[in-house]
């Protein structure tokens, strides 16, 4: 048969991303831009380094959108009311206050970073401290200290360095690479570095504790609405606490105003129905002819805002 055994049509390819694997890690870069023009994959110094262990990555499948879950991970306040080993759940401390913080830009370039005094009593003085509880390495370090310096920030849209310094010499820092899947789900990918019980026996206990702590974000954020950060400031109460959120969501912008944003709306309109979109690859620069279209990409902010209001009208 003429054709036959012959070599495969050109149109018949995929697109292909950029890998590295690090920390545990495969990270796929999914885009088009050369890689001089890529966003570098975050510098964790302390990994490798003597002195410091990781945990194995604990990965979370959870079924809310990426922004809302970096957004609860850089509220100061959250601790207070969300995790029962953290503070006092609301009660029996009527002057709660977040302290005050500020932020800075990040000293890898792409987001930014806050430390802050962050108040938490010794598990002793808790009454719903169970035994259990005060066992693990987590509750015994704090039994030492009533006030910890913690923070983050972020790098990049979807990754959210936490660090926790139980004391000057212990400290517990955390990254959270967020894979967004769609509006609704989000893979996460917890890398948890510590300077102290560095036996390999604490691991299983730790990456247990991060998991029942996770838990506690994860039962709170699947009842977050909208499921998208609302665009209008008006659509939700903002404290001077939520500084963190407020310039995380203005580096999401600085992200748009480059065009990188899948325009959601227009891609589930299609996509599925009568049109398959791709996302393109770096390859895409260099030869012409591909079978599925790119993703819609979102010029600026701007026009999302503006194809808001258009449906709101
Ligand atoms: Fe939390």
């Amino acid at each position: 048969m003429q054709g036959y055994g012959t070599k495969p049509p050109a149109r018949a390819k995929v697109d292909s991303y950029p890998t590295v694997e690090k920390y545990g890690i495969v990270f796929a870069f999914l885009g088009d831009l050369p890689e001089s023009e890529r966003p570098p994959l975050l510098q964790i110094e302390e990994y490798g380094q003597p002195g410091w262990r990781a945990n194995q990555v604990l990965v979370l499948e959870v079924n809310y959108y990426y922004e809302r879950s970096i957004e609860n991970g850089l509220d100061p306040a959250h601790n207070e009311f969300v995790h029962p080993t953290h503070g006092h759940q609301g009660v029996n401390r009527e002057t709660y206050r977040v302290n005050e913080y500020e932020v800075e830009d990040h000293r890898q370039g792409w987001g930014f970073w806050f430390m802050h005094k962050f108040d938490s009593p010794p598990l002793p003085q808790r009454g719903h401290v169970t035994a259990k509880d005060s066992d693990t390495p987590w509750g015994d370090a704090k039994t030492q200290r009533t006030r910890i310096f913690a923070g983050g920030g972020t790098y990049g849209p979807n990754i959210m360095p936490t660090y926790i310094n139980l004391s000057e010499d212990k400290m517990f820092r955390q990254y959270f690479f967020e894979q967004p899947v769609d509006a609704h789900r989000t893979k996460i990918f917890f890398l948890n570095m510590r300077n102290f019980l560095l036996d390999p026996d604490n691991d299983a206990p730790i990456h247990a504790r991060n998991k029942v702590i996770a838990g506690q974000d994860i039962a709170l954020l699947l009842e977050v609405n909208p499921a998208m950060t609302p665009l209008s400031k008006s659509k939700e109460v903002l404290m001077p606490a939520d500084k963190a959120i407020a310039t995380y969501r203005e580096w999401l912008r600085s992200f748009d105003d480059r065009g990188w944003r899948i325009d959601w709306k227009e891609f589930t309109r299609r996509h599925g129905l009568d049109k398959a979109y791709a996302i393109p690859s770096p390859g895409r620069r260099t030869s012409g002819n591909w079978v599925l279209d790119p993703v819609p990409l979102l010029k600026n902010r701007a026009e999302r805002d503006l194809k808001d209001r258009d449906e709101a009208a």
